[in-house]
């Protein structure tokens, strides 16, 4: 017997009903790139729709967000060029960007959830993601300033901070840091498979991050590799953090099925990273693709391949949750 899998299908309303996946702005984590400075808001050229903002014009955006019922943002500091130096002072110093902001964005809007990325190339000269000895990044000495960076997020009243130096044991120095300073409350999110991308080169236009030298091929996961991704993730896990990430997402859904057959208790979210982001952009500005449902298509396979969250540039337009 022939089975009529089309009746499923007939309409929009049925086709509603047998939907597995389902997109909401509850899934939705927006990254934002603060700078110092006021009503500054100024596009990234290669990451259309998305801005370097000052502290006031980032309240703006986030009302704004708020309104679509987005309540969950990823902060980065780009620091001004002159304050960078070897060991990312700017990153955790006294009247640092990325405190004030959190603590402007809690006062004015407490139901927002407040994430902060905790690496330090934004903020070195070389534009590595941890402390250098020679040439290679050393894992022992950027621990602590890891877990300096987190701190002082979580005292500002982050939310949930966000390792993404891929140094073994930044769960655990984190953790440490924040339970010695009484923030037991703090979460802590693991950019646990982070691979080396491509896909991450408007992100640093974006963060002004590139490397000076080299690449982030000593740190960052070969992409070759899923079932360290899986080791990855379970050492995070025994270390305490609290919801584990898949980065990039579009490209790597095969991580994210395997991390939720791993782990079906963990909270998952993928990195719609920059790259990605930006293929759709220009596709669609090209007309090559539909914007709205193709971008409706890559968040809902995302979520589909077992994300609970989807960390994306995408600022969707009414009508986009259907
Ligand atoms: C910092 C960091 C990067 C991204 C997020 N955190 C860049 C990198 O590792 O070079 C990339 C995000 C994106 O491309 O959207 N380490």
């Amino acid at each position: 017997m022939i089975k009529n899998f089309r009746k499923y299908r007939i309409n929009e309303l049925t086709r509603d009903i047998y939907a597995e996946t389902r997109l909401s702005p509850s899934d939705f984590i927006t990254p934002f790139f603060v700078v110092r400075g006021n009503r500054v808001k100024q596009e990234i050229r290669s990451l259309p729709g998305v801005y370097h903002l000052s502290n006031d014009s980032l309240l703006f955006e986030i009302e704004a967000l708020l309104t679509k019922g987005i309540n969950k943002v990823l902060l980065f500091g780009v620091p001004d060029n002159s304050e960078k130096d070897e060991t990312g002072t700017a990153a955790y110093s006294e009247g640092n960007l990325v405190s004030t902001t959190v603590t402007e964005i809690k006062r004015k809007f407490p139901e927002v959830v407040v994430f902060t990325d905790i690496c330090m190339c934004g903020y070195t000269s070389h534009g590595h993601c941890g402390i250098l000895k020679g040439e290679y990044v050393n894992n022992e000495s950027t621990l602590p300033y890891l877990s300096k960076m987190a701190v002082t997020y979580a005292a500002a009243g982050a939310d949930f901070v966000a390792p993404s130096a891929m140094m073994d044991g930044q769960v655990h120095a984190i953790r440490s840091g924040l339970d010695s300073n009484k923030l037991f409350n703090t979460k802590i999110l693991s950019y646990s498979a982070k691979y080396a991308s491509s896909f991450y080169g408007p992100f640093r236009d974006a963060a002004h991050s590139a490397p000076a030298f080299g690449d982030r091929k000593t740190y960052q996961m070969d992409y070759r590799n899923v079932n360290q991704a899986i080791a990855e993730i379970s050492a995070d896990i025994e270390e305490s953090a609290d919801m584990v990430m898949v980065k990039p997402a579009h490209t790597y859904l095969d991580i994210i099925s395997k991390a939720r057959d791993n782990f079906p208790e963990i909270k998952i979210a993928g990195y719609f990273v920059s790259g990605e982001y930006s293929i759709v952009c220009f596709a669609s500005q090209k007309g090559i693709v539909d914007e709205i449902p193709a971008f409706r298509e890559v968040h809902t396979a995302i979520k589909r391949a077992g994300a609970d969250f989807i960390i994306t540039y995408y600022n969707p337009p009414e009508g986009f949750f259907i």
